[in-house]
């Protein structure tokens, strides 16, 4: 995959309050390019798979069951400096942190539910985009 590819998730909070199309017209309208998209639930093991580097954490229980209450949007996502530029526009963990107009601050609630994820590397970006996507899913 190229580097400039990242790797979303829509969490299930920002699911459950019908934030889909307003965060997807967002991410569009800052240059993103969708090349892979759908709708699915996480299992208890994906969640704790794809979470793996968080499993000593005190949140790790909290998160997986989050994660995993209800459906998420996966998506791959091309621009330039994706993964930096998609960090900025998704804005800090913490929403209370968040920069004004950022994805988090407009439809997050708190650090644990906070609405969309971004890949954090080109490494993490590939391996996350793999975990969720057969190749002839990716455009
Ligand atoms: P994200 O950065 O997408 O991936 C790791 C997730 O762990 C993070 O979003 C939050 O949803 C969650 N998380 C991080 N810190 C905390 C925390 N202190 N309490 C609960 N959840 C957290």
């Amino acid at each position: 995959m190229s580097t400039n590819r990242t790797f979303t998730m829509i969490k299930p909070d920002a699911v459950e309050k019908g934030h889909i199309g307003a965060i997807l017209d967002k991410i569009t309208a800052s240059g993103f390019k969708i090349v892979a998209m759908k709708m699915t639930q996480m299992s208890l093991r994906d969640a704790s798979e794809f979470y793996a580097v968080h499993k000593e954490r005190p949140f790790f229980g909290e998160l997986v069951s989050f994660m995993t209450r209800g459906p998420i949007v996966a998506a791959v996502l091309e621009k330039e400096n994706a993964v930096e530029d998609f960090r900025t526009l998704i804005g800090s963990t913490n929403p209370a942190q968040a920069a004004e107009g950022t994805l988090r601050k407009l439809f997050a609630t708190s650090v644990g539910e906070n609405a969309v994820h971004g890949s954090d590397s080109d490494e993490n970006a590939e391996i996350e985009s793999q975990f969720h996507f057969a190749g002839r899913e990716i455009f």
